[in-house]
């Protein structure tokens, strides 16, 4: 009963067997490959928009360089504040940004709105003391499991707009949002106004393949060097373009994040039905954060599920957590098991059960 993340699982078998099938032979190094170049294309045709893509063995990687090619050292970067970008990256887009700040915004759900960002932009003084606004980064799903709609990233890319900002949105989840919204790569970013792209895909099979997508070909300019200098360009590229083009046959990138969304789903269904128990956020992709009693977390744990605490920041206002209950985070993943689910949902049944006679 392990839903702590979805990156603890190992990838999945149709990339395992196109890794195993390009690890024959010799080949260009440095993604001058025959499958980096067929890749690139196929991300082309994914988004139907000529791309420039850049290959990275992980998120924060791509977030950092991503975000490095839109903002100036100079600059500001706008986000959420509980963002996997200020939060959890240990400073990296700071970093490769060279001094460039990250400013995190609030918002319930971990998402913003445009009145929220667009205030923030209205009240920046214009001096030469201030740090410009540069660039504007969403992520898709958030990390509180929510999805942007295509009209809320439209309203955001407007606001963009407004003001001179580049718009980035960290596709850790991005395929598990596209199947919660039933819309296209494109209609999730480019014609929304997206102008670059962390799309990931390690969480959803891979064992370690990430891509930058820019749709904006500036943007594209120094990224090569960018990444080389993060040491991100990779000597064996042709084993990471090899994970998504495993990833990418068959659908069955979306196969999976189907299966996860659904399990989500599941899980979601069966916690809501237990007595005090309540979600904090709606679960529209694959992870879930129910509010449950702390006697409930510990016969969780007892019984060795594992799992993460949340924290309540990013709670809707009418939303209040009682000394006696805890948030958690539940993901599920392409490889949860409909018996793990059950068998989570039996012990939580059975502990509240045993609690109520007690
Ligand atoms: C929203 C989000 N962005 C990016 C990442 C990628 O991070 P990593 O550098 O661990 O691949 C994660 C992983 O937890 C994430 O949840």
């Amino acid at each position: 009963m392990n839903f702590a993340s979805d990156n603890i699982v190992g990838a999945s078998a149709p990339v395992m067997e196109a890794l195993m099938r390009a690890n024959a032979g010799t080949m260009l190094a440095y993604g001058n490959d025959e499958i980096t170049k067929r890749i690139k294309a196929r991300f082309a045709e994914i988004f139907e928009h000529e791309v420039s893509v850049f290959l990275v063995t992980t998120g924060t990687a791509a977030n950092a360089l991503a975000l490095s090619s839109a903002v100036p050292p100079w600059g500001l970067c706008v986000c959420h504040r509980e963002a996997h970008v200020i939060d959890d990256e240990c400073g990296a887009p700071e970093f490769f940004m060279h001094g460039a700040k990250l400013i995190g915004l609030p918002g319930v759900g971990a998402k913003l709105t445009a009145e929220t960002v667009r205030s923030y932009l209205e009240g920046l003084p214009k001096a030469v003391k201030q740090m410009p606004p540069k660039a504007l980064s969403i992520s898709q799903v958030t990390e509180c499991g929510m999805v942007y709609g295509l009209d809320e990233i439209a309203t955001l890319s407007a606001v963009c707009r407004e003001h001179g900002l580049t718009l980035h949105m960290d596709g850790a989840r991005f395929v598990n949002a596209l199947v919660s919204l039933g819309c296209t790569p494109a209609e999730m970013t480019w014609k929304q106004g997206v102008d670059i792209l962390s799309f990931g895909a390690t969480k959803n099979g891979c064992l370690m393949a990430e891509a930058i997508v820019v749709f904006r070909p500036d943007l594209a300019e120094a990224l090569d060097y960018r990444a080389k200098r993060a040491g991100q360009v990779i000597s064996k590229g042709r084993l990471i373009a090899a994970q998504l083009e495993g990833y990418f046959a068959d659908d069955h990138w979306y196969a999976n994040a189907r299966h996860a969304n659904r399990m989500a789903t599941l899980l979601s269904e069966g916690l809501t039905q237990l007595p005090g128990v309540r979600l904090a956020w709606p679960t529209e992709a694959n992870e879930v954060f129910p509010i449950v009693p702390k006697t409930l977390d510990r016969a969780l744990k007892a019984a060795g599920a594992s799992y993460l605490t949340w924290t309540e920041a990013s709670l809707p206002e009418n939303e209040k957590i009682g000394a006696d209950e805890v948030i958690i985070r539940l993901v599920l993943s392409f490889a949860t098991q409909e018996e793990e689910v059950s068998k989570l949902l039996d012990v939580a049944r059975a502990a509240l059960s045993r609690q109520a006679a007690e």
